[in-house]
């Protein structure tokens, strides 16, 4: 064991730091996961000491929902491992104070998470380098957005790759962190029956669905210029779609898994010009309720700081040109302020190709649907259909019914609180296998860049739906000119 890891997190009085990081570090000391020798380095530009900050720091986790279980003596023991360093990114001569605080040995190895905004990452390694802080197995953690499109996601990368190999870069998603995506993997590929239906001769299409309740939270200048489909789509649910759609990788390990999935980056048919428009839909909310709350549109926020021309929906439809998925629609779709928080990935599988059962109950047939749900439950669901029950003579009645695997209830005692749990950990155990490789990327923002450009160069602007609606009706038609229908649309129905 290293005599010290010093974990350092730049923008460690900022939101990240104090709604995510800090939280899952203190649920990964209460649970006992969080090595004796990691210490603590919150840095940012305001004038805290170290007591002041443990206190700033105490007063954010008194707000986290999940502090149930941890000890009273847990905070004592967890702050004495946490320190404040004043630095100032661009400024040398704060690099050099910190790597005095820090007084590194040989032996000590220090993580730099960079929770700040992607224009400092550059600044931010050069001036760790020059302090003399980089050494052989430091580590350097970026959080998304990397660019805002491929250039800039270049330049960024080029820029940390002059002072870290790309070994040591752990660029974060924190979807990867979520308890049902690594599960993905698991059913995939520790469970035999699944692999011969996973192709487009079985599967008819699929869906990928981020759906939020909450709106922008207060992040304007951020996602004025992001919007829904950087926020989202170009990361977390392309992720999502390279898990579920990847060959199996050789082992378990870094390089093998991120490998298949670049593949599928690489494997997504390019949409551009008048094809953007045609698979595609962006939305604003207006004025609605939410939780039987009214709330205020997008562009009635205070200050009228929103940008009219960003979009807090999207939704596409897309293709991955690979033998295995050759003709399989990929829906994916995101949204604030929508009807509900659900995050989901819905596999519809193709109907039976003829049915043995008399006309007017074969007409009741579905075809299969594997739901992975992420939140707010994690559960994986498979539906079939089965006799209803009873002693009906004239043939055998149908319904669909649900084969639950509730996760929550059969891993409790295990679950962790946050995503960022498991990404931390992996961190300081030094292990990249759910970190976002550059290629990766550069492969999804290279599928990305040609939509952004037709959206941009269009006359059409997002399309109004009120919050707390499932999004712009426009929405519907996608996947409804293609005889597929949203699953939350289909459930209303199911259940009507
Ligand atoms: C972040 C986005 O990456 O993910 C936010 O920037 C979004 O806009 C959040 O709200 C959603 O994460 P989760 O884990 O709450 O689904």
């Amino acid at each position: 064991m290293n005599s010290s890891c010093n974990f350092v997190i730049f923008g460690g009085t900022g939101d990240l730091a104090t709604r995510k990081l800090l939280p899952s570090l203190y649920y990964l000391h209460c649970d006992g996961y969080l090595p004796g020798h990691v210490k603590i380095y919150g840095v940012g530009r305001s004038d805290y000491n170290d007591d002041s900050y443990r206190n700033f720091i105490a007063d954010k986790l008194k707000q986290c929902e999940s502090l149930g279980n941890c000890k009273e003596t847990s905070w004592q023991e967890f702050s004495a491992r946490l320190f404040y360093q004043k630095v100032d990114g661009t400024k040398t001569e704060d690099f050099s104070q910190l790597g005095k605080r820090l007084a590194l040995k040989e032996d000590n190895e220090l993580v730099c998470y960079l929770s700040t905004s992607p224009n400092l990452f550059g600044d931010i390694c050069r001036h760790l380098n020059e302090a003399g802080l980089v050494k052989n197995n430091t580590r350097v953690v970026l959080e998304k957005p990397v660019g805002h499109c491929l250039k800039s996601s270049r330049i960024i990368n080029d820029a940390v790759a002059k002072i870290f190999v790309e070994e040591n870069i752990f660029r974060i998603d924190h979807y990867l962190g979520k308890e049902t995506v690594q599960n993905i993997l698991a059913l995939r590929f520790a469970n035999s029956m699944f692999e011969p239906l996973w192709n487009s001769r079985e599967i008819d299409h699929v869906q990928i669905s981020i759906s939020e309740t909450v709106g922008v939270e207060g992040r304007w200048s951020y996602y004025n210029d992001s919007g829904a489909f950087r926020d989202m789509v170009q990361s977390h649910i392309l992720q999502l779609l390279a898990l579920v759609a990847m060959e199996p990788p050789r082992h378990f390990e870094p390089d093998a898994v991120r490998n298949e999935k670049v593949k599928v980056l690489r494997s997504l048919r390019p949409i551009s010009g008048a094809q953007v428009l045609r698979n595609s839909i962006r939305g604003q909310y207006s004025a609605g309720s939410i939780d039987g709350q009214p709330v205020p549109g997008y562009l009635e926020a205070e200050g009228n700081v929103a940008n009219p021309q960003t979009e807090t929906f999207v939704a596409l439809r897309a293709h991955i040109d690979n033998w295995r998925w050759a003709g399989v629609p990929f829906y994916l779709r995101s949204g604030k302020r929508m009807s509900s928080r659900n995050s989901e990935i819905y596999i519809q599988f193709k109907e039976v190709p003829y049915s043995i059962f008399s006309k007017s109950n074969s007409s009741t047939l579905r075809p299969n649907k594997l739901i992975i749900q992420l939140q707010p439950e994690e559960a994986i669901t498979l539906t079939i259909m089965n006799k209803v029950p009873g002693l009906a003579q004239k043939g055998i009645e149908m319904r669909e019914v649900d084969l639950n695997l509730n996760l929550s209830a059969e891993v409790r005692k295990e679950t962790r609180r946050m995503a960022y749990q498991r990404l931390l950990m992996d961190i300081i155990h030094n292990d990249t296998t759910l970190f976002v490789r550059r290629d990766e990327v550069e492969a999804a923002w290279t599928w990305a860049d040609p939509i952004l450009e037709a959206w941009q160069n269009s006359a059409e602007t997002p399309k109004p739906y009120a919050a707390g609606s499932w999004g712009p009706s426009a929405a519907y038609a996608l996947t409804e000119k293609h005889g597929h229908s949203w699953h939350d649309e289909y459930a209303r129905k199911r259940k009507d």
